[in-house]
């Protein structure tokens, strides 16, 4: 009965303030399943542009199946986490070749294809299936730790997220349920700000009747993150630059970048950078000016990046993963973040 009336609360509360998003506006699991796999790691206003375009696009589970990778890497260029959409494109594939193009509705099936966890799995089964799963992500562990007085996020405490949770999705509109705890999490119990007056669920929430909601649940300090310092090489041949593509398997697997080299302590960047180069893309360079230096921060660690202009002076036949091509002809080519700052640095150079 009380977690009940909680859930007409959040849900009475979510009628009236729900934030208007374009994947509220339907049922179909792959768009819905689509948008989940943006927001996973990336604010709503930065995903709301990249999901429409995506749409626009490809309509149809059927089509994200039939593309190529380097189409989909090329929509997604810049939102970063970038296995996100190869998972998302192979999870694609199988639900082609395995479930005849239909989407399964069972969690468990579901939760087995590329890149499905639980808060996927529980998200989807619940917003385009209206299966009773909780979907659990950062909003939903502070908004219930809130509420139910918990400070450390223990193991023993994350399963009585889950528990309670589970237990107030228990209703006809389970997928409302859990977006509402997501809309409470990020407009009015913020991780650093609370405007518990307009909270629905101010009364039954122990960390607002103590008066001191932020000290809940508490926050968990993050290790200082390594650095690692590149140099990399900007090829010029006539009108022509040279770019390679990382192996799809690893880190930004699948994207373009400039040749580059990580520097180990007190190495001349100019002469390794020469080196390797020499031996990793059969090119004879000559270094030349250093055009200055990029930062990019990663979730395990942070980049410096110094760039170097450079001439081909000699070139083997290049392989597959590497490609002579114009400046304008860039655009066609999916690279990242950091990768796009380096070439600030070169337009900056030459304006
Ligand atoms: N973050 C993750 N999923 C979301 C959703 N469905 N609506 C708003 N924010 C979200």
């Amino acid at each position: 009965m009380y977690n009940t009336n909680i859930s007409k609360e959040i849900l009475c509360w979510y009628d009236k303030n729900k934030r208007d998003l374009p994947w509220r506006k339907t049922n179909d699991p792959y768009k819905i399943w689509l948008s989940e796999v943006m927001l996973q790691q990336t604010k709503v206003e930065t995903v709301i542009p990249y999901y429409n375009n995506w749409l626009k696009n490809y309509k149809t589970i059927q089509s994200v199946a039939q593309a190529n990778l380097d189409e989909l890497l090329k929509i997604w260029e810049g939102m970063g986490y970038y296995s996100r959409c190869k998972n998302f494109y192979h999870a694609a594939k199988e639900i082609i070749y395995k479930y005849n193009g239909t989407i399964p509705n069972q969690f468990d099936v579901f939760k087995s294809l590329p890149g499905v966890g639980d808060y996927i799995a529980g998200a989807v089964m619940s917003i385009a299936f209206n299966h009773p799963h909780p979907s659990i992500d950062g909003n939903h562990r502070r908004v219930i730790s809130r509420i139910l007085g918990i400070k450390n996020v223990s193991r023993y405490n994350k399963n009585r997220i889950y528990n309670y949770l589970k237990k107030i999705v228990e209703i006809d509109r389970p997928g409302d349920l859990n977006q509402a705890i997501m809309d409470i999490g990020s407009t009015i119990c913020k991780p650093k700000e609370v405007f518990c007056d307009f909270c629905p669920i101010q009364f039954s929430c122990k960390a607002c009747v103590s008066s001191k909601p932020l000290e809940y649940p508490k926050k968990i300090y993050k290790k200082k993150i390594p650095t690692r310092n590149l140099a990399a090489a900007l090829i010029e041949y006539g009108d022509y630059i040279l770019i390679s593509k990382r192996p799809v398997d690893g880190q930004l697997g699948g994207l373009w970048e400039l040749p580059n080299i990580e520097l180990k302590n007190g190495e001349c960047p100019e002469k390794l950078l020469k080196k390797s180069i020499n031996n990793h893309y059969a090119c004879t360079i000559k270094v030349g000016k250093n055009l200055g230096l990029i930062h990019h921060t990663f979730t395990h660690f942070k980049m410096n990046i110094t760039l170097f202009r450079c001439l081909l002076k000699h070139d083997q036949k290049v392989d597959s993963s590497m490609k002579w091509v114009r400046w304008s002809e860039l655009d066609q080519y999916a690279f990242s973040k950091g990768n796009h700052k380096l070439f600030l640095l070169y337009q900056k150079e030459n304006v």
